[in-house]
């Protein structure tokens, strides 16, 4: 099957009362990283929404199945391509959102030079594209700029304790370094900037193997096998649920008044990695032991985002607690390991 033809399909995308009232005159997005786990939820909702979509991706770390619904929708095509590379389109896009980028540490640290290139590389690209067709764009930065915080909760004001030559590092300061990279562009070229900075998303659709702290106690959990925990337990992170993070990263784009000033997007409620762990064993009525292995290097003691900022500017705040969401998720993993043959099913053992 080509997808790539619906992209020079001359069909004008759905005109529905959602489209005009959410998009007005802005029909055509573009989805980088949109394979991956949080680009294809955008890509669901935009074409709920009835806009085009294109989603672009390497499919490094995303999955086609992640999109399979998609693939035959006459709004959406597909294009496989490294954002590390220029980027063309056949038809004019008016929003951006690059969301290009492994996510999870054993995966970004599997090659820490292409990371570095896809952050640097792929956001001069998109900037770009974005400035050719006069196209708003969104850049997926992270709670990870801040390194392992010294202060909490983390406010956007604050600059951050990155080490600049650890394992994470090609992750964090190539995010620092798109983050500086879209505001000279701001600046310098009057770019239509976005930036949020995503604190631990989760929920289904996440790949049960990507050595995220969610996915791996949720998949260890069921299937009884001991927990592994970094450390003692007690760095904190905070969760946010799926739908919340999408809610929060269209309501970004979509804000007319934001000047492109980096914006927290997370769920401020603070948990100990400990405190999942008991959560997890207790909603999946697991009997797993715990597992206590060394901290990796760099590993944040702390986080938790002051979200002041989006209350204030976008309206957004999360409506899903940990439990509630773990109740929507463990569900999703249970049927990806019932899907997946017990021996080759063996999550990462980084978090
Ligand atoms: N999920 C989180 O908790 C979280 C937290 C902070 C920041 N973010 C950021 O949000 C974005 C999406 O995260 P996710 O959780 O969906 O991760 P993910 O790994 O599931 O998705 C990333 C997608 O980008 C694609 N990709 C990677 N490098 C690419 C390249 N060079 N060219 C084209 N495509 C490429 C991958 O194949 C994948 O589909 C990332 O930029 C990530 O850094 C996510």
């Amino acid at each position: 099957m080509n997808y790539l033809t619906n992209l020079f399909s001359d069909k004008d995308p759905a005109e529905d009362y959602k489209t005009k009232r959410v998009a007005g005159k802005q029909h055509s997005i573009l989805i980088t990283g949109g394979a991956g786990f949080l680009g294809s939820r955008l890509c669901s909702r935009y074409i709920d929404l009835g806009y085009r979509v294109i989603c672009l991706d390497n499919l490094s770390t995303g999955r086609m199945t992640n999109i399979a619904r998609l693939l035959n929708h006459p709004r959406f095509s597909f294009v496989k391509h490294d954002v590390t590379r220029p980027v063309q389109l056949p038809r004019r896009v008016s929003m951006i959102f690059n969301m290009a980028c492994p996510a999870s540490p054993p995966k970004y640290q599997a090659d820490p030079i292409h990371t570095m290139k896809t952050n640097v590389q792929g956001a001069l690209n998109l900037l770009d594209l974005a400035m050719e067709h006069g196209a708003r764009i969104l850049q997926a930065s992270t709670s990870e700029v801040y390194g392992d915080p010294e202060m909490s909760p983390q406010q956007e004001s604050y600059h951050g304790n990155v080490n600049t030559v650890g394992p994470r590092s090609c992750y964090d300061e190539g995010k620092r370094a798109a983050e500086t990279i879209f505001h000279d562009y701001r600046d310098y070229h009057g770019a239509d900037i976005r930036i949020a900075r995503i604190f631990n998303a989760y929920g289904p659709g996440m790949d049960p193997t990507d050595g995220r702290v969610v996915s791996n106690f949720i998949t260890q959990a069921l299937q009884n096998k001991p927990i592994t925990v970094y450390g003692d337990g007690s760095q904190t992170r905070s969760f946010c649920f799926l739908d919340d993070m999408v809610d929060g990263l269209m309501s970004l784009m979509h804000c007319e008044e934001d000047r492109g000033d980096p914006i927290n997007i997370g769920n401020p409620d603070e948990f100990t990695v400990a405190e999942l762990a008991g959560l997890v064993l207790s909603q999946t009525g697991s009997c797993s032991d715990l597992s206590f292995r060394a901290l990796p290097q760099d590993d944040p003691r702390r986080r938790r985002p002051d979200i002041s900022t989006a209350r204030r500017a976008l309206g957004w705040s999360p409506k899903v607690s940990l439990r509630q969401g773990l109740m929507e998720t463990i569900p999703y993993f249970e049927a990806e390991i019932s899907s997946v043959s017990a021996n080759s099913f063996a999550p990462q053992m980084v978090q």
